[in-house]
């Protein structure tokens, strides 16, 4: 089956996590979801279709842009995170357009063809093992005046929200095994060159990558230990925490800890700038 390890991992532990503390994630990628729709800029009455929704925010965010006209999809491999959405839906506001879930393979799954005026995701779409297949089946999905939007995160190194903590725990750990480079992950799409040859292949035209960045707010009202608790359950040092010898687990957590805490504030929790690609283009 294609895509079968991250189908596992969006509905592993890991994923439920992510459910837990969707609160906190939301309030951390809500801006950046928000200037991504705005470029979309989604009219009244358009059908659009939101790529790796998760947990749902940006889905019901673009059904009351495109207003109860306009209907919207939301698809994704996350049971648990899909459940979410599911329920958020549920007491949404009547003007919006009405929303669907559907829990499937962007790349794989057989839309209706020409049936979205609009294509959007919120970093959902670095997970695909073949992206240009995944990208020709979202582009005979959409109508031949379609338009899309999407943000995908630039390298891990000007990343602090991932660095840091990371680093602070290779002090103790060793380095998880390295993933080939573009291989399915958060930084599959590091390179704009590459993003952009996929699209062209994939059919699309008029494309334009923008370098952005938005401060990162995590934790808000969270003590710094608090924040690197969530850090070691839903972020980039989950997995070497999860595979550390018990022995080390707490020192690993103190090491991040004073990685992180000049960042932190009581009131505001932790704060780092995000660096990201914003991408745009027509079928
Ligand atoms: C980083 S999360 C982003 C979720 C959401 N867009 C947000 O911003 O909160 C990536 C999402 O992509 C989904 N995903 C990964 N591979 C997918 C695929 N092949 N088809 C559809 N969704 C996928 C995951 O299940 C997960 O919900």
């Amino acid at each position: 089956m294609q895509n079968a390890a991250q189908i596992e991992f969006w509905n592993s532990d890991t994923a439920r996590n992510w459910v837990t503390h969707d609160a906190l994630m939301e309030a951390m990628l809500s801006p950046l979801g928000e200037a991504v729709l705005n470029a979309l800029e989604p009219a009244q009455g358009l059908r659009a279709l939101d790529v790796g929704c998760g947990c749902g925010h940006p889905t019901l965010s673009l059904a009351t842009r495109v207003g109860a006209a306009g209907s919207v999809m939301g698809v994704d491999v996350s049971q648990p995170m899909l459940a979410v959405a599911q329920a958020l839906a549920e007491s949404h506001h009547a003007e919006a357009a009405p929303i669907t879930f559907l829990q499937a393979d962007a790349q794989t799954h057989a839309f209706e063809t020409e049936s979205f005026d609009l294509v959007f995701s919120r970093f959902g779409v670095m997970f695909f093992e073949d992206p240009l297949a995944a990208f020709r089946n979202m582009h005979a999905a959409m109508t031949p005046t379609g338009r899309m939007a999407f943000c995908c995160w630039q390298p891990r190194a000007v990343n602090p929200f991932m660095m840091m903590p990371a680093k602070a725990a290779l002090e103790l750990l060793p380095p998880p095994p390295e993933l080939p480079p573009r291989a399915p992950g958060p930084f599959a799409f590091e390179e704009p060159e590459y993003v952009e040859r996929i699209l062209q292949d994939a059919g699309f035209s008029e494309i334009t990558i923008s370098a952005l960045s938005h401060p990162l707010v995590f934790g808000q009202g969270l003590t710094v230990e608090d924040i690197v608790e969530r850090l070691v359950q839903i972020g980039p040092i989950a997995q070497m925490v999860r595979e550390a010898p018990n022995d080390l687990k707490q020192p690993v957590r103190d090491r991040v800890i004073d990685a992180v805490r000049p960042f932190c504030t009581s009131a505001d929790g932790m704060t780092v700038e995000g660096a990201f690609w914003q991408v745009t283009a027509s079928a």
